[in-house]
């Protein structure tokens, strides 16, 4: 499975306030709204574009643009604050939904939502979730989009753990993993260290 590490310092300065516990509500949306940017900007680097013949003011020029814009799928809550900023920056992009949230004791992801177009053959998918912990949110969704033939899926996250990246590789599935920061891994508890505690709870308050 293809890892790729956004290693850049305007997302490592975003990644530290999203860390740090003294950042507020607002300010952690923000750092997310602006980290997500850039991570769909890396993820869409090299995707095939096509020609648009337009005019210029002074003459005929060949433009060209994406070829065919990835359906974007939050998955609910936490990859709500990533959807407004990945949808500006591909604005022709459909958007489908994903709720899933983990059992607190079991840390086994509980679905609750599916909202998706029903054949996803062809079209290239990015799954918006900034947290990969175990891996078991991430497969759900990935497994619901590879059911409606998906074969060109990518998780854009902020945040991974080792646990989840090898859960991802275990599972086969046509999946690239575009990432801010690969953590030291999981806590006993299924959270990730350092990690940046419940994207949810920062973004929305505890639910
Ligand atoms: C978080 C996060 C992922 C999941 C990651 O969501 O946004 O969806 O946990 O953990 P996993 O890799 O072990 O499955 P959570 O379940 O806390 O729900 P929320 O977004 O509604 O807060
Ligand atoms: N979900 C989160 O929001 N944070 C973690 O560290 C693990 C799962």
């Amino acid at each position: 499975m293809q890892v790729q590490i956004v290693d850049h310092p305007l997302a490592a300065a975003r990644l530290t306030t999203m860390r740090d516990k003294t950042t507020d509500n607002a300010a952690f949306r923000g750092a997310l709204s602006d980290l997500t940017q850039m991570l769909v900007y890396e993820a869409l680097a090299g995707a095939p574009s096509v020609t648009v013949p337009i005019e210029t003011p002074l003459t005929a020029h060949e433009g060209s643009r994406l070829a065919t814009p990835p359906l974007l799928v939050p998955v609910l809550r936490a990859g709500l604050g990533m959807v407004e900023q990945a949808h500006a920056m591909v604005p022709e992009a459909h958007v489908g939904f994903v709720g899933v949230a983990r059992d607190e004791t079991t840390a086994q992801p509980v679905p609750y939502l599916e909202s998706l177009p029903g054949d996803l053959s062809g079209l290239p998918v990015f799954v918006l979730d900034p947290m990969l912990a175990t891996g078991g949110s991430m497969l759900h969704t990935i497994e619901l989009l590879v059911a409606r033939h998906a074969t060109d899926i990518t998780a854009v996250c902020v945040v991974a753990a080792p646990e989840g990246v090898a859960a991802l590789e275990k599972s086969g599935h046509p999946v690239r993993l575009v990432v801010a920061a690969v953590d030291d891994g999981l806590n006993d508890v299924a959270y990730i260290v350092p990690g940046l505690g419940d994207a949810g709870d920062r973004q929305f308050g505890p639910r």
